[in-house]
C-alpha cells in the first residue's frame, strides 16, 4: 500500500491505495481559511500538520491489513503558500497562501526591480500577488521584527512533510510557484535572490517529487501507527499531482479541472516554447517534465456563490436538476465569472462578474446554465492559447467538480471541441501524490506504467457538431463582455 495526502485550501484528503491503484480508505479533515482583512488569506500551518497526524492516524484506524505493508507515502500541496520558518524550524507567523491578494504593491516592485522580459527569462513566470516571493517581499517590509528572525521558508506540503520526517526539502513543482526558481534550470535563481537581499540559505534543499526525503519520525509513527520505515517521498504541488492523477503524461495530454478555481493544463515535454507568460510554465512532477496551465480565478467557486446567494436550502444536484432542459446558449444569457477578478488571459484583479441579456422571461434554470457556460467559456480562453500556439488538444480529461454532472461534461466537450475523458473513482491530486510513491518505491518502471495501471476510463462525452457551431459564436461574444465592459466597474 502507499498513502497520498493532499493538503488541499479547505482540507486535508487522505486516500490509501493498493497495488492495482484501489482506493481502500480515505478520510477528509477541514481547517479554518483566516481572512483577517479583505485581501487577506491565511493559515495555521498546525492546523495542516495536526489535522494530517490525525487523518493518518484515524485512516490506520479503520485498516484491516498489516501496518508494515504501508511502504510509502507522498504529498500534493496548495500552491504558493508562503511558510517562514525560525531556527528551530518552528513557524514565526500564519501562513499566506495562494488567494490572498495584498500583494499587488510588491509584483510592480518585482517588475521593476527584475524587468518583467527578466522574470519570464529566469522564472518562465510573471509577477501575480498569489506567487510567493511578493508575499515574502510583504512580509519583509511590513513585519521587519519577524523578517529577522527567519532561517527559511518553506511551502505548505513542504512544512507537513518537515515535521513528519525532521527533513527539511522543497520539490521542483513547488518551487516553480515562488518566483525565486530558475524553470530550465532547476536551481534556485541566485541572481533574483541577490536582487532582493536573500541569501542562498533562505531557501531549502531541492528535490525531484518522487525522490525519497527520509521515513517517519519515531514520534509521528507512535501518533500514527505508521511504521517507522515507512519511505516518504518529496510529492508536488497540487496540480502537478492532479496532472498525474488524470494520467496527463505525454505530450498532447490536456486536464480542464474544476475546483473552486479552475485549470486547464498540458504537459510539455520540454521547457522551450513560448508562451511570453500568458500562461504558467512549471515543473510537472514527473521528472524532466513541464506542464503550461491558464487559470480561472472563480469557477467552482461562481457555482458555490450563486447557490450560497439564490439556492442556500438547495444542494448542487436540485440546483443542476433542470439545466438539461435548457438549449445551449441559455436562452440568450451571459455570465462572466469574475467574481474575484481573473488571472488568464486578463490577469485583472479589478474586473468583475456580470450577466448579460436577463430577458423577463428567463427562470433561475437559465441563470443556473449560463453560470456553468461562462465558466467553462473562461476556461475555453485557456484551451485557445494552447491552440494558438499550435497545440492539438482533441482529449481533455476532465476532474473536480465540473466532472460531477454529465450535462457540464457534455458542455465541455461541445465549447472545447475535444472528447472529454471521465476516469472512474477519479481522486484528484491525492491519487497524484499516492502515484509518486508507488513510483518511488520502485512498483513501476515509469509514471506513465503506473498511471496505464492505476486509471481507469469511465465515460466519454464526444462534441455535438450543432452545439459546437452554437459556443463558437455565443464565445466570441463572451470575449466581448470584457473588452466591452472593463471600464465600467464600480
Ligand atoms: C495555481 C494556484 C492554485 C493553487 C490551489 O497557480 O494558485 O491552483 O495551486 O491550491
Amino acid at each position: 500500500y502507499v498513502i497520498g495526502v493532499d493538503l488541499g485550501t479547505s482540507a486535508v484528503k487522505i486516500i490509501l491505495v493498493n497495488q492495482s491503484g484501489e482506493v481502500v480508505n480515505e478520510i477528509s479533515k477541514e481547517y479554518a481559511l483566516i481572512h483577517e482583512k479583505t485581501g487577506y488569506s491565511e493559515q495555521r500551518p498546525d492546523d495542516w500538520l495536526t489535522n494530517t497526524i490525525n487523518g493518518i492516524s484515524d485512516l490506520l484506524n479503520d485498516f484491516g491489513g498489516n501496518k508494515n505493508d504501508i511502504e510509502g507515502i507522498s504529498f500534493s500541496g496548495q500552491m504558493h503558500g508562503l511558510v517562514l520558518l525560525d531556527e528551530n524550524e518552528e513557524p514565526l507567523r500564519n501562513a499566506i497562501l495562494w488567494n490572498d491578494t495584498r500583494t499587488t504593491a510588491e509584483c510592480e516592485e518585482i517588475y521593476e526591480a527584475v524587468g518583467e522580459e527578466k522574470l519570464l527569462q529566469l522564472t518562465k513566470n510573471p509577477a501575480l500577488e498569489g506567487f510567493t516571493l511578493p508575499k515574502i517581499l510583504w512580509v519583509k517590509k511590513n513585519e521587519p521584527e519577524i523578517f529577522t528572525k527567519v532561517k527559511t521558508f518553506v511551502l505548505p506540503k513542504d512544512y507537513v512533510r518537515l515535521k513528519l520526517t525532521g527533513q527539511l526539502h522543497m520539490d521542483y513543482s513547488d518551487a516553480a510557484g515562488t518566483l525565486l526558481f530558475n524553470v530550465s534550470t532547476k536551481k534556485w535563481s541566485n541572481e533574483i535572490l541577490n536582487i532582493f537581499g536573500l541569501s542562498n540559505d533562505f531557501c531549502p534543499p531541492l528535490v525531484g517529487s518522487h525522490e525519497q526525503v527520509g521515513t517517519i519520525s519515531s514520534d509521528v509513527a507512535e501518533k500514527t501507527g505508521l511504521s517507522p520505515h515507512t519511505r516518504v517521498f518529496a510529492g508536488g504541488a497540487d496540480n502537478a499531482c492532479g496532472a498525474i492523477g488524470a494520467g496527463i503524461l505525454e505530450e498532447g495530454s490536456t486536464l480542464a479541472s474544476i475546483g473552486t478555481s479552475g485549470v486547464v493544463l498540458s504537459y510539455e515535454d520540454s521547457d522551450d516554447k513560448d508562451f511570453k507568460g500568458t500562461v504558467h510554465y512549471f515543473n510537472h512532477g514527473a521528472p524532466d517534465a513541464y506542464y503550461t496551465m491558464g487559470v480561472t480565478l472563480s469557477a467552482g467557486h461562481s457555482l458555490s456563490w450563486f447557490k450560497e446567494v439564490f439556492a442556500k436550502e438547495e444542494d448542487f444536484n436540485e440546483l443542476l436538476a433542470e439545466v438539461d432542459t435548457i438549449p445551449p446558449g441559455a436562452n440568450g444569457l451571459l455570465f462572466t465569472p469574475y467574481l474575484v477578478g481573473e488571472r488568464t488571459p486578463h490577469v485583472d484583479s479589478t474586473i468583475r462578474a456580470s450577466f448579460i441579456g436577463i430577458d423577463s422571461a428567463h427562470e433561475r434554470k437559465d441563470f443556473v446554465r449560463a453560470v456553468l457556460e461562462g465558466i467553462t467559456f473562461s476556461l475555453n480562453e485557456s484551451v485557445e492559447i494552447f491552440r494558438n500556439q499550435g497545440k492539438r488538444i482533441d482529449t481533455v480529461v476532465s476532474i473536480g467538480g465540473g466532472a460531477k454532472n454529465e450535462v457540464w461534461l457534455q458542455m465541455q466537450a461541445d465549447i472545447f471541441n475535444a472528447k472529454i475523458v471521465k476516469h472512474a473513482s477519479e481522486q484528484g491530486p491525492g491519487m497524484g501524490a499516492a502515484m509518486l510513491a508507488a513510483y518511488g518505491c520502485g512498483w513501476f518502471s515509469s509514471m506513465k506504467e503506473c498511471a496505464d495501471t492505476f486509471l481507469k476510463v469511465d465515460k466519454e462525452f464526444l462534441p455535438i457538431e450543432e452545439n459546437v457551431k452554437q459556443y463558437e459564436e455565443l464565445f466570441q461574444l463572451y470575449k466581448k463582455v470584457y473588452t466591452e465592459t472593463k471600464e465600467l466597474n464600480m
